[in-house]
């Protein structure tokens, strides 16, 4: 889709159809939506006046012109309370509007910036929200079918800005939108490939591909790097299959800068089927989307080779298929992993704790740091907390505090969960180090403190993404499928070490 700026009168736009807003409790509109309304005889206020357009957060309402505009058809979208408009409100409310007018065949459209003129929100910002709730909002994933869509895609989108002085801003904040948007989106389309289009294999050349493209440094680790360095849980995950393994290593180093990497580490599970500890059959399809979070990963960086914050980042995935082949590993075998400490494995379907584990400890050996993990990694973390809020995990409060911050300026929520001291019992083996999976209370946070056992005294987040990975239903600006959570949330994190920039 095209993405323009310009500074005009909406109502007077060549297009097929605009977009106005509304606050709720509004019953006179002001500003552009006036303007409007104006052009229209008043059937804005009308509609208010009746009760039909209540202004109330997303509430579309179509309008036709008749001919008294050059647009087709006015689009009103509500915004909710005044007070209570947020940056990730804009982008939901965008990509609904953006979604009705897809439906009615609205190919070029133009729209104000929500809430570039209200107080705090500047208008970049604002102008950034637009763009990537448009992008996220209309995306589908159609690659698979062979009939062509019932709706044609929305071709043109123009950001229409009274204030020309505004205008650099409004450019500045489409880049990064479509930059954070794209990236988002890159993840997606990776999440929501069949398990037989996305194998480790293919992941890596995924990650390969994008990093020759923005130039990125990428090294991709196979079976016998793996075994050279000692990557026994990894190994031993991908050990059940026959798709061989790969570890993705993309390293992006902004100019200028220097110090040790932020590292942002993601589960590369193309397909979990539980392993010998088989999973029901029943939803068993989903676990093509526990890659997730190494998507996510490769995505991030990709954006911040176009961003180019002056920062280091290392992005790290370790990719295996987990399968119950003839060669796989059985509950009660023991591994020994990169770092040296032995695992048993008690569950091969708590396989995720495994394969980062060895990811986690090359991070550390390699003094990449701090550190953040993205995992699909526990049915308890979506039983926690439903599909709204991400688990987040710190050995270091500091830390997170930032990473949970840079999570708000993308709309993606955290939530922390604990982790005391006495959770560990549930990780202890007799027969070995620690074990893979404990009792059925408290799985998250058992799943994460395995995981801290790894990384030391490095900073580290681990964000349990399971609930938040796939929605079943369109969200605002997610629609069913993979979310690509995760993305915007490391990009803000690389920018917040950017001083002057967020
Ligand atoms: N990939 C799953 C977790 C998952 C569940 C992700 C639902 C997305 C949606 C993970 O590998 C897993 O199987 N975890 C087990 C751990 C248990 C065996 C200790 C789980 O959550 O049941
Ligand atoms: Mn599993
Ligand atoms: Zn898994």
């Amino acid at each position: 889709m095209e993405i323009k700026v310009l500074s005009a009168d909406i109502a007077t736009l060549p297009v097929k159809a605009i977009i106005v807003n509304l606050f709720e409790g509004v019953t006179q509109p002001s500003g552009a939506t006036g303007a409007v309304d104006q052009a229209l005889g008043g059937a804005i206020s009308r509609l208010i006046a009746e009760g039909e357009i209540k202004g109330k957060l997303s509430e579309v309402t179509l309008l036709h012109t008749l001919g008294k505009i050059p647009p087709q058809r006015v689009a009103v979208v509500g915004l909710g309370k005044a007070q209570e408009l947020t940056l990730d409100r804009v982008r939901g409310a965008t990509a609904e509007v953006c979604r009705a007018l897809r439906r009615v065949g609205a190919t070029q459209v133009a729209t104000i910036v929500h809430g570039a003129g209200q107080g705090s929100t500047d208008p970049n910002q604002a102008a950034q929200a637009v763009v990537e709730g448009a992008l996220l909002g209309l995306y589908t994933f159609r690659r698979h079918l062979t009939k062509e869509a019932e709706h044609k895609e929305m071709e043109e989108l123009t950001l229409v800005e009274r204030d020309s002085d505004k205008l650099s801003a409004l450019e500045r904040g489409v880049a990064r939108g479509r930059v954070l948007a794209e990236a988002a989106i890159f993840a997606r389309d990776m999440v929501n490939e069949p398990a037989n289009y996305m194998t480790p294999t293919i992941m890596a050349d995924r990650a390969q591909e994008m990093a020759r493209a923005e130039g990125l440094e990428c090294t991709v680790l196979d079976r016998e790097d793996m075994q050279r360095l000692g990557m026994g849980a990894l190994l031993a995950v991908a050990q059940g299959s026959h798709q061989p393994p790969r570890f993705i290593i993309l390293r992006y180093r902004g100019e200028g800068a220097e110090g040790k990497p932020l590292g942002f580490i993601g589960k590369g599970i193309t397909f979990d089927s539980g392993g010998i500890s088989l999973k029901p059959s029943e939803g068993m399809a989903e676990m093509k989307s526990d890659m997730a979070g190494g998507a996510a990963v490769v995505a991030a960086m990709r954006a911040i080779a176009r961003l180019k914050p002056k920062v280091i980042v290392t992005g790290l995935v370790p990719c295996t298929e987990n399968l119950p082949g003839g060669a796989a590993q059985k509950p009660g075998d023991v591994l020994k992993a990169l770092n040296g400490k032995t695992v048993e494995v008690v569950n091969t379907d708590a396989e995720g704790r495994l394969i980062l584990s060895d990811a986690l400890s090359y991070a550390v050996r390699e003094g990449i740091g701090p550190l953040v993990d993205l995992a699909t990694l526990t049915g308890a973390c979506q039983v926690a907390l439903g599909k709204i809020r991400s688990g987040a995990f710190t050995n270091n409060q500091e830390f997170l505090a930032r990473v949970i911050k840079a999570a708000e300026d993308a709309g993606e929520k955290l939530w922390q969960l604990p982790m005391d001291e006495e959770y560990k019992e549930d990780n202890k083996s007799r027969v070995a180090d620690i074990k893979n999976a404990g009792s059925r209370w408290g799985g998250a946070i058992t799943a994460a403190q395995f995981l801290a056992e790894f990384v030391g005294d490095t900073p580290w987040v681990h964000l349990d993404i399971a609930g938040t990975a796939m929605t079943d239903k369109d969200r605002g600006y997610l629609v069913n499928g993979a979310t690509g959570v995760g993305v915007r949330s490391l990009v803000h994190l690389a920018l917040s070490y950017e001083k002057g920039r967020s």
